[in-house]
């Protein structure tokens, strides 16, 4: 019997969060599209179905510099960020002793291995991750994210937000966090994301602020349309419905008015202050975002300077050394714009100038990062538009 106790509790070490298979018929968003075709299509464009390293090279390139750095496995490593990324990963921690039989070659197809290419973690956020979940874990310490705040449903149990919804295809719950109150799902993952050595770079849900959702910005205002185009005596039901596209920092359009400036000559200096309507601050989300201020001084249609200041934070390892955000222990000021708040630039005038324009933009990723990881993709590059003013200093 103690042997037996023994070996469960190695069991759990080794496969920490529990883990519930999802049978066949519902892995995969392919087969719900028969009856949720638009929903499918929405969430197949949003960045949840990019989270798997496969579709974004930043996370990937991300996951190797940190098994470069750290000395772990890359499958480790892939375990331990599948805690959100992938969150219906097979196998959820592995140990030092792993690491060391991934050196000496020992573990190609095993177990660890056949879990980070499985199938069923391809999709990444899918609708089994959202919708299979059926409690989620508040009171745990808040340094448990991912999978191990959350129980799942069993197979084919799907939580919604409708009290009265039937499914040929599937069960039904129904639950807070998908109607009264949705941000206790989205702070799941998109709360207290942590380094290796425990240093917290964002955490969205402690700089929160007010009582708007996540979902009535992310996801759109509600709107009349179908859930699903499955008829019952002959008739599609109508129902309150919202977009799965997650539109957010990824989406160049998004960012347009995000943020307001206003501009203020005080003495021999220009005084910019970015405003901030939104209930979380800019940036956020992840490490290493970017808000760029540009600034032009003209004397009438001659440009006589431009200047570019960047918002953003560094991270630092042993001596000082930058590095990306999941090795960092340590950070530079945050620059970012307060939830509901303002942040105040000043800048010293430039001689002669009589007007000043000044353009602010968002980038996904800062210069030094993206040099450390050789990002090529233009998406990390590319300035997202927010918006521009003018100051005359006649
Ligand atoms: C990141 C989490 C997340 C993912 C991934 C996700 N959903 Fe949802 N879904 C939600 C939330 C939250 C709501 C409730 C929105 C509301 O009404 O406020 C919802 C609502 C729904 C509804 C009710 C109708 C509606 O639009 O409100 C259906 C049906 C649904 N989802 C199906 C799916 C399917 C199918 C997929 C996979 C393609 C999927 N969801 C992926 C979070 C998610
Ligand atoms: C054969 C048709 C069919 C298939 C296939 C199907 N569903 Fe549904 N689903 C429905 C119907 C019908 C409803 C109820 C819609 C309503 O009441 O407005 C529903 C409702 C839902 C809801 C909302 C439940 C609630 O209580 O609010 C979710 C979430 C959902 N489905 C997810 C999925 C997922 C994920 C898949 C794929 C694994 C899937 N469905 C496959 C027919 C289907
Ligand atoms: C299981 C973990 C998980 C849950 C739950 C989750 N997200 Fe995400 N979310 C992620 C990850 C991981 C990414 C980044 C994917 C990538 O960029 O590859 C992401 C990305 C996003 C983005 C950025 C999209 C972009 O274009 O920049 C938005 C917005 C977002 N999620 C909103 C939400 C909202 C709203 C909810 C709650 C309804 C939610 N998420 C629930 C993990 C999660
Ligand atoms: C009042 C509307 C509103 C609400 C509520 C809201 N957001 Fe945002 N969020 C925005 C806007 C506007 C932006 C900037 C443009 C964009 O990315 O959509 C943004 C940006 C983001 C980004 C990218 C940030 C960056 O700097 O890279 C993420 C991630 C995100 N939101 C997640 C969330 C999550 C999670 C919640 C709930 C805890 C939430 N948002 C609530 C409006 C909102
Ligand atoms: C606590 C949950 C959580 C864990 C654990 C986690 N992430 Fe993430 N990660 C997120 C969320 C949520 C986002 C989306 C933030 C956004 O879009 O602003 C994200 C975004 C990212 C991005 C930016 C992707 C993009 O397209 O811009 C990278 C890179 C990344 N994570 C790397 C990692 C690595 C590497 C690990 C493991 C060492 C890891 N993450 C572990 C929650 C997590």
């Amino acid at each position: 019997m103690k042997l037996f106790l023994l070996f469960i509790i190695a069991f759990n070490m080794l496969f920490g969060a529990e883990v519930v298979k999802v049978g066949e018929r519902f892995e995969s968003s392919t087969k719900c599209k028969v009856c949720h075709k638009r929903i499918v299509e929405e969430w197949e464009n949003s960045w949840h179905s990019k989270s798997h390293f496969a579709k974004d090279e930043y996370f990937a390139k991300s996951l190797k510099y940190v098994s470069r750095k750290s000395r772990k496995s890359l499958n480790a490593v892939k375990v331990q960020c599948a805690t959100c990324h992938n969150p219906r990963i097979s196998v959820t921690t592995t140990d030092e002793d792993y690491d060391i039989a991934a050196v000496m070659g020992l573990t190609k197809g095993d177990e660890v291995e056949q879990a980070v290419n499985s199938k069923a973690i391809s999709e990444g956020i899918n609708c089994v991750v959202c919708h299979s979940i059926a409690k989620i874990h508040d009171e745990y310490d808040k340094t448990k994210r991912g999978i191990n705040r959350v129980e799942w449903t069993a197979s084919g149990v799907m939580t919604g937000p409708y009290r009265d919804a039937k499914s040929p295809y599937h069960k039904v719950i129904s639950h807070e966090f998908m109607n009264e109150n949705p941000n206790k799902l989205c702070f799941v993952c998109h709360a207290n994301d942590r380094a290796l050595g425990g240093l917290v770079f964002t955490d969205m849900q402690s700089e929160f602020v007010g009582k708007k959702s996540c979902v009535d910005c992310h996801m759109g205002k509600k709107r009349r349309d179908v859930a699903a185009t499955y008829q019952f005596n002959g008739k599609e039901k109508m129902r309150m419905v919202r977009h799965h596209g997650f539109k957010g920092g990824h989406t160049a359009r998004m960012w347009k008015d995000a943020l307001a400036l206003k501009l203020k000559k005080v003495h021999n200096k220009l005084e910019i202050t970015i405003l901030n309507p939104q209930p979380h601050n800019i940036p956020s989300g992840f490490g290493s975002r970017e808000l760029v201020l540009d600034v032009t001084y003209k004397k009438g249609f001659t440009i006589l300077k431009e200047e570019s200041i960047s918002l953003t934070r560094r991270y630092m390892r042993k001596r000082n050394k930058p590095t990306i955000p999941h090795l960092a222990t340590s950070q530079s000021k945050d620059e970012s714009v307060r939830a509901h708040g303002k942040k105040v630039v000043k800048v010293a005038l430039f001689k002669d100038a009589n007007s000043v324009e000044v353009s602010l933009y968002y980038r996904l990723v800062n210069k030094e990062v993206r040099t450390l990881l050789d990002l090529k993709d233009e998406i990390w590059s590319k300035k997202s538009f927010i918006t521009t003013s003018s100051i005359s200093l006649k």
